[in-house]
């Protein structure tokens, strides 16, 4: 990790243990309102699909879920059919999951192929997405293959991730729009961790359920029975361009590690994992959060938008930094029953029934508090980018 990383990443802790001291939080000017329409309104679910889903760098995967040459897994983002691969040469790739024949999907699920055979004529592609045979290709006609290649999204793989823009002709400068998340989040080196589990949960909206994930004021109330009642419904927000990092304001009872063990550390001596605490929210849907059970391990979760405006499915994965033993196997699985708890009985049930107000039309607005400053900024930065206005990403905005 280069030196300029470091220094933002303990000055992010500084200012933690700043907050810890002072027993306060950054609390925003004001309480802010927001239209209710925005969760359930058809034409501005199209407009999120359009501006955001369509337009920005998703992270779509970890490394790790194509961790060999040949691997692959299928998805549907957005509407969109996609399929990334791992290549030979040990680049990841992202197509559209659609045959140039006839539009069938040329990839189902996830595995290890060199080849693709579409399922309705025969055409075949390789894993970079090149036409390589055609059916019967005496009867069907000259067909030129360099011009019948899988469309391919541009892609971009760091810090053990992999963003994809699902627009084949954007230019967006992904590094740019990162604002440096990726470069912080390096120091997980999650390049070199495996998969454990993944599982697909469904909610209601997606920034419904994705509002859950940067929202600390909850914990103690809705989540009285897991976290239990003296968790700190208080979050310290850090913002990097329309990415988010959130430090609790307690002694989390499943975090690796409590920054205020450094009080008495020099700051150069702070370790690594200390220095990478809290919730990290890249935008605009996803959410990572270290934690140790048994094994080191990384929860990821996904919120993409449903068919419509009122759903969505949450994909949480989850990163081992090494294989469990037989000591720690059972601590683990506890863990990872214990989150898909939460999200899955707590979370997103809750989800669906704020839906089902605000598909009353009786909701009009709904609020973030002072102690919600993270929401506020999340809900700016989509009201900008839904209104069309081209944002300027940057580290320190
Ligand atoms: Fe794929 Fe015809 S649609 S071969």
């Amino acid at each position: 990790m280069d030196d300029a990383i470091r220094e933002r990443l303990t000055a992010t802790g500084r200012r933690m243990l700043d907050c810890f001291n002072q027993g306060q939080a950054e609390l925003a000017d004001e309480i802010v309102s927001l239209d209710a329409s925005v969760y359930v309104d058809p034409a501005r679910f199209a407009a999120e699909q359009h501006h955001i889903f369509r337009a920005l760098p998703l992270m779509l995967a970890a490394s790790c879920e194509l961790a060999e040459a040949g691997d692959y897994k299928t998805l549907e983002v957005a509407g969109l059919p996609v399929l990334l691969t791992r290549s030979g040469d040990g680049s990841a790739h992202a197509f559209l999951n659609s045959c140039r024949h006839r539009a069938g999907p040329v990839a189902c699920d996830k595995g290890n192929a060199a080849r693709f055979t579409c399922p309705y004529h025969g055409w075949t592609y390789n894993n970079q997405g090149d036409l390589v045979g055609i059916a019967s290709h005496h009867q069907f006609g000259a067909a030129e293959k360099d011009d019948l290649k899988l469309v391919e999204f541009p892609i971009y793989e760091s810090a053990g991730l992999i963003w994809v823009v699902l627009d084949p002709e954007s230019k967006i400068d992904i590094s740019g729009f990162l604002a440096g998340v990726d470069k912080m989040l390096d120091g997980f080196d999650l390049g070199a961790w495996s998969l454990y589990d993944q599982c697909a949960l469904s909610g209601a909206n997606w920034k419904l359920a994705f509002d859950a994930h940067l929202d600390f004021y909850h914990l103690p109330v809705l989540h009285k029975e897991t976290f239990g009642p003296r968790i700190s419904n208080m979050a310290q927000y850090f913002f990097h361009g329309p990415h988010q990092r959130l430090g609790l304001m307690s002694e989390n009872p499943v975090e690796q590690n409590d920054l205020r063990h450094l009080t008495d550390v020099p700051e150069a001596e702070w370790p690594i994992d200390s220095l990478l605490f809290g919730e990290w929210i890249v935008f605009p849907n996803v959410s990572l959060n270290c934690f140790t059970a048994g094994e080191k391990v990384m929860v990821i979760s996904q919120i993409f938008p449903g068919d419509t405006a009122a759903t969505s499915t949450t994909v949480q994965t989850y990163l081992v930094a090494r294989p469990p033993s037989q000591e720690t196997k059972p601590e683990l699985d506890e863990f990872v029953a214990f989150i898909k708890k939460i999200v899955g009985e707590e979370d997103l049930p809750m989800s669906m029934q704020q839906q089902t107000s605000m598909s009353s039309g009786l909701v009009k607005t709904v609020h973030f508090g002072r102690n919600e400053l993270g929401l506020q900024r999340y809900h700016q930065w989509i009201e900008q980018l839904v209104s069309g206005k081209s944002p300027v990403f940057s580290a320190d905005s």
